[in-house]
């Protein structure tokens, strides 16, 4: 199995977790892309979805899945989303597509996040993948001085713009012993919108797949 069928079969299994009439609330990137594409398969099944990004929301209404605004959906009974980085505590690092800050909202809206791993995801410590931070523009020197002070490498994410108008920076570099902390120091850095760490409200289970079948840890 290659990554990618790894991906799609650990986003079928979330599948599963669906329950009749619920709002289902749908993370980015291309392991949720899978989740998307499986979801089609029960759209009569759920009420609507509502998308972490503008990508993932297109991508449902082509699949003629209803797209509800979190403000009347929410609270929601459940996001499924997938991850740069998890550790077997479900701490993660999340905005390799740039969607963290409503990544982060719809997750804290959601009664239980289920995150979506293939197996080279998982790792005992985070910071190995550079960790994206959502920052105001004109912030965005002052954030990077910041976080080099931090020990940190920040690095522009060139020519993108994430969907609140925002840029990213990421972070290399960071190795990462205390993600609850960290995540609460780098929110407190004026000009951070979002940073990608999702350790205070971590995944509430984690499905990650592997050649040998989809596992589950919690
Ligand atoms: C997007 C994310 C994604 O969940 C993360 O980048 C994983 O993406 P993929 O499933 O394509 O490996 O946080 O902002």
């Amino acid at each position: 199995m290659n990554q990618d069928e790894m991906k799609k079969a650990v986003a079928e299994a979330a599948l599963e977790r669906i329950e009749s009439g619920w709002i289902v609330g749908v993370g980015t990137g291309s392991t949720a892309n899978y989740f998307i594409d499986a979801l089609a398969g029960i759209k009569g099944k759920i009420d609507g979805a509502v998308a972490s990004s503008e990508a993932s929301a297109e991508r449902l209404r082509g699949h003629g899945i209803e797209v509800l605004d979190l403000n009347s959906a929410g609270p929601l009974p459940i996001y499924v989303d997938g991850a740069d980085e998890a550790t077997r505590h479900l701490h993660l690092t999340k905005g390799g597509g740039g969607a963290l800050t409503r990544e982060k909202i719809v997750a804290a809206a959601s009664k239980t996040f289920v995150c979506v791993v293939d197996e080279t995801k998982v790792v005992d410590y985070l910071g190995a993948f550079p960790l994206p931070i959502e920052v105001i523009p004109m912030a965005r020197s002052h954030v990077a001085r910041a976080l080099s002070k931090l020990g940190g490498n920040p690095e522009l994410r060139e020519g993108f713009k994430t969907d609140n108008g925002n840029v990213i920076l990421d972070v290399h570099n960071l190795r990462i012993m205390n993600p609850v902390e960290l995540e609460s120091e780098l929110d407190h850095i004026a000009g951070v919108v979002t940073n990608g760490l999702f350790a205070r409200r971590s995944a509430d289970v984690m499905l990650v797949g592997s050649a040998s079948g989809v596992e589950e840890m919690t």
